[in-house]
């Protein structure tokens, strides 16, 4: 927070300690010091968070991205150098993170960002227009589409059978887990980005039913989850008609990650 209010990195940090603070940049310094020692997450106090090479608004409008998330994006390039992907989603964008870091590590893909929140679509085009005006070369604003709606219904139908990577992080909280989560996500996280349904599974059994109708074949599915629910979502893959799947560790070895191919 320090660092923040005096803008400065860690190593300014340290070579202004010595110095005197004005007071506005004080006063402003005790206002985070409040709202982080009431609870708020460090990340909705700073205003910002970092995402792969991006820095990202964050507030209370969207889900804080998360460091296993950075993962899942790393998986979708993967999946999408091994297809040659030209078309990729990512549902329920929140931020705008995992979108924009394919955007900007892939130059020539074209990249769907979609969410239900109207509000976190709002922070999704405030990082989609701060990170083109940063990087004018990549072609953002050409090259990055935002959606509004549920699942796939926010995608234009005529991306339908040619999409070839659908990457997402949905809700995967069962409705009797809420109080089970920390107070900093519970009482700040939109509830919307977390909640799903009796079994924490009812978006991606959604998701997973409707990938195929928008995947070209070959296409594939990539998706974050709970480490008890991956085996029943790929038991769900198998169903909805996709041939390969596997489960994929988060930074920490959890299984966390649902990689299905068709
Ligand atoms: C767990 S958050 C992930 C946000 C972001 N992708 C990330 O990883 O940081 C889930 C997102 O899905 C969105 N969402 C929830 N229900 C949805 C629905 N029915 N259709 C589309 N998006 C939905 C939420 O608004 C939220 O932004």
């Amino acid at each position: 927070m320090a660092q923040h209010v005096a803008e400065v990195d860690a190593a300014g940090l340290q070579r202004a300690l010595d110095e005197p603070v004005a007071a506005v940049a004080a006063a402003r310094f005790r206002e985070l010091v409040a709202r982080r020692a009431g609870g708020e997450p460090l990340q909705y106090v700073l205003g910002r968070w970092a995402f792969r090479s991006l820095d990202l608004t964050v507030d209370r409008r969207v889900l804080i991205p998360r460091p296993e998330t950075e993962v899942l994006a790393e998986l979708a390039l993967a999946e999408g150098d091994r297809l040659g992907a030209r078309r990729v989603v990512d549902l329920g964008t929140g931020t705008g993170a995992v979108a924009l870091a394919l955007a900007v590590e892939r130059p020539d893909l074209a990249v769907w960002a979609t969410d239900a929140s109207a509000e976190a679509l709002e922070v999704a085009r405030a990082n989609l227009a701060a990170v083109a005006a940063e990087r004018p070369e990549a072609d953002l604003a050409a090259r990055v589409q935002l959606g509004a709606g549920e699942w796939f219904a926010a995608l234009p139908s005529d991306l339908r059978g040619r999409l070839d990577v659908v990457v997402s992080n949905p809700p995967y909280v069962a409705e009797d887990e809420m109080a089970e989560l920390p107070a900093e996500v519970h009482d700040w996280e939109p509830a919307l980005a977390l909640v799903a349904g009796d079994d924490g599974l009812r978006d991606i059994r959604t998701i997973l039913a409707e990938a195929p109708t928008w995947l070209a074949r070959p296409g594939a599915v990539l998706l974050e989850m709970a480490p008890h629910q991956v085996g029943r979502a790929e038991r769900l893959a198998r169903s909805a008609g996709f041939t390969a799947t596997a489960v994929l560790p988060d930074l920490t070895g959890r299984d966390r990650i649902l990689r299905a191919r068709i």
